[in-house]
């Protein structure tokens, strides 16, 4: 569905700062869709995208300025598309991500398959400005749309077994072309411990700036945990899995002594070739200083109990 409306922003990224003017962005792109032969028509969007014009702010978003529409869709991590930070806006063009169903399997009373509609439908839609913190050192604000993660977990009724969530990314080389390289061992996939997955914090992201996720960042349906780096918050899933035993990650797998299973973001604890103690955030100019990373990106609050006890050196 993403594909469909995909369109130019007409919007300066210099006038795009927080909600309100976003806002309006989104009525520029619905205005656009409507004048336009080519691209869908209002009647044409799923059902919960119409809902998008009046979603509330969530109490956890940040006050801190949101990266721009044009920084946060053309410098991206997403392997699958590429390795460079530009190829995946290129190179995921194309992608098709209709029509898209979801799997929910293992430790749990209610698994199946469903449409992506039919998945969402049943979760309440809020915007959702959150810091992403990349473990290469750098961090971005973004402003998604999504729902609670834990609130769609429990729909599945996870039994006393399900210690563990994992979450799978779709491989398919004839939509995903980086698949063809073995950059990576494919699919993609993440997972959190179950009570990191149903705290507050984390969410299914359907969006961005109000309107629907671009291919580049994860379409049509994403994971974001903001306290964790970047590669945590798994792109284009497929499949979701309640496991009794800790999930084989696709980056702890490639690098084991690089990229632990949490991944807190952590100022205290380096990336063996370099520290993470500062980051610099995409859009300031190069000659102003980075700033200070801080534990837990800033969410401590909402998350340093589920870690209490547990070495964050070792279990990095
Ligand atoms: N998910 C998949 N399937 N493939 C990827 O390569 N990259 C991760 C994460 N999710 C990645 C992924 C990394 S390293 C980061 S920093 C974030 O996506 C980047 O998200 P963004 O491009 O939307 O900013």
């Amino acid at each position: 569905m993403a594909i469909l409306i995909r369109k130019k922003p007409g919007i300066k990224s210099s006038e795009i700062t927080p909600k309100s003017v976003y806002l309006d962005r989104r009525k520029f792109m619905k205005h656009s869709l409507a004048t336009s032969v080519l691209l869908a028509t209002d009647a044409m969007l799923p059902a919960w995208a119409k809902k998008w014009p009046d979603l509330a702010d969530s109490k956890y978003s940040t006050k801190d300025t949101p990266s721009t529409f044009e920084e946060i869709t053309t410098y991206n991590n997403f392997y699958e598309f590429g390795t460079g930070k530009e190829d995946p806006a290129k190179n995921a063009v194309n992608f098709d991500a209709k029509p898209w169903s979801i799997t929910v399997e293992g430790e749990c009373s209610k698994p199946g398959t469903f449409d992506l509609e039919d998945f969402i439908q049943p979760y309440a839609l809020q915007d959702y400005i959150y810091r992403l913190r990349c473990v290469e050192g750098w961090s971005m604000v973004i402003p998604w749309v999504g729902f609670s993660l834990a609130d769609m977990l429990k729909t599945f009724e996870p039994n006393s077994k399900a210690k563990y969530v994992e979450f799978t990314t779709l491989y398919d080389k004839s939509r995903m072309p980086g698949q063809k390289r073995r950059v990576l061992n494919w699919p993609y996939v993440e997972g959190l411990r179950i009570d990191e997955a149903m705290n507050e914090l984390p969410i299914m992201a359907v969006g961005l700036y109000g309107d629907m996720l671009p291919n580049q960042n994860g379409a049509p349906i994403r994971l974001v945990v903001p306290w964790k780096y970047g590669f945590k918050s798994i792109k284009s899933i497929v499949k979701i899995r309640f496991t009794e035993t800790q999930p084989k990650t696709t980056w702890n797998e490639a690098a084991p002594k690089e990229y632990g299973f949490y991944s807190n973001v952590n100022p205290d604890v380096d990336h063996p070739r370099w520290s993470q103690k500062k980051e610099r955030r995409i859009g300031e100019p190069f000659w102003k200083p980075k700033i200070d990373t801080v534990l837990f990106n800033g969410y401590g609050d909402q998350v340093a109990h589920l870690y209490q006890g547990m070495d964050l050196v070792k279990n990095f």
